[in-house]
């Protein structure tokens, strides 16, 4: 390998984060101190799952969630690692988990100016099989004389400053964005143990005949989603079908569609009216992702997901999202039916 082949001026995590702050005047560097906080929740996450395995780490931790779910031993360390690198960041003043039945407000830092909502690791149905699992977050920056109750995070997704996921698989991915910014792609070099800028200003494609569902809920599915998938899968005219792809982990449903494009939906149903997938750290930070990407996110109601406002913070909704025209085609259907 001739040296002009390797890259000397890498842009890792820090950099690109850095070199953003710089930008901004007015920024405190606090958003920055929270990207690093961010970064070695992943790390060690990935770490833990990686050696699962090997240190008793698989199986269920003998309890469940407030929305239901039996959790896995390592959901309980990712949302304990989650939690103490959020407090440690000493920026965070309230934090959402999908593992905390209430919200956890940091009272040691009472001018921490940012509120966090997470998923430690979404997919863990898929843990001890070595599917690849990820990490939802959302951040949002509290307003002037924030009371810091959970009433400054039952927002709109419109109203978060930043929002990603990773995806621990063949290698751990970062996917991040920031308000009206564009979508960047990191990978984890394991030996630097830093991530490093791979899939600058990520574009989802507009259209591909991929869909990405749990087709074994379509006995309950209402009359559009259940004509939507025939739609797809006996096209007319001769069309080609369109291919399934469900990894049933979100963050690697929705990193493949972001790459390949196509859709990924969990719609409302008559067993879930509500949906499956949870507003504010499932939902919404995709829904950001995904519309910053060039691609559409919208609820069962068709509505602009990053518009919908959840109630309590562990409210769910259905969700389609992906490249413009196949979440176009379900609202399409839609519309047909009101
Ligand atoms: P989590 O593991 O955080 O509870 O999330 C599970 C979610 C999501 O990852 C996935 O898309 C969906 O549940 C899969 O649900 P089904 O098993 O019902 O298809
Ligand atoms: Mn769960
Ligand atoms: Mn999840
Ligand atoms: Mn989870």
């Amino acid at each position: 390998v001739g040296s002009e082949a390797i890259n000397t001026d890498i842009i890792t995590l820090t950099r690109f984060v850095t070199e953003e702050q710089a930008k901004h005047k007015e920024a405190t560097g606090d958003f920055t101190i929270l990207c690093h906080s961010l970064q070695f929740a992943f790390k060690s996450i990935a770490y833990y799952i990686r050696r699962a395995t090997l240190i008793n780490l698989t199986g269920l931790a003998g309890s469940a969630n407030t929305t239901g779910d039996d959790q896995k031993k390592l959901d309980v360390i990712g949302n304990d690692l989650f939690i103490s690198a959020m407090k440690g960041s000493g920026r965070v003043r309230l934090l959402v988990s999908e593992e905390e039945e209430e919200v956890i407000t940091f009272d040691q830092y009472p001018h921490a100016r940012y509120a966090v909502a997470c998923d430690p690791i979404d997919g863990s149905s898929n843990l001890d099989a070595g599917v690849s699992v990820g990490t939802i977050f959302a951040i949002y920056k509290l307003a002037e004389g924030a009371k810091g109750t959970k009433e400054d995070l039952l927002k709109p997704g419109t109203e978060m400053v930043a929002s990603g996921f990773t995806m621990y698989g063949a290698s751990a991915q970062l996917v991040i964005t920031m308000k009206g910014g564009a979508v960047n792609g990191f990978t984890l070099d394991t030996s630097f143990g830093e991530f490093i800028l791979t899939h600058p200003n990520m574009r989802i494609p507009k259209k591909r005949a991929i869909y990405s569902v749990n087709e074994g809920n379509s006995l309950y599915w209402e009359e559009p989603v259940k004509e939507w998938v025939n739609s797809l899968k006996y096209p007319t005219e001769g069309g080609k079908p369109y291919s399934a792809r469900y990894i049933g982990s979100m963050v690697a449903d929705a990193y493949r569609t972001l790459l390949y494009g196509g859709i990924f939906a969990y719609p409302a149903d008559k067993k879930s009216p509500k949906g499956k997938l949870r507003i504010l750290y499932e939902c919404a930070p995709m829904a950001m992702v995904f519309e910053n990407a060039g691609g559409l996110a919208v609820d069962s109601n068709m509505r602009r997901m990053l518009e919908v406002v959840p109630e309590h913070i562990h409210d769910r909704s259905g969700i389609f999202m992906g490249s413009e025209q196949e979440v176009q085609k379900v609202i399409d259907f839609h519309k047909r039916h009101q």
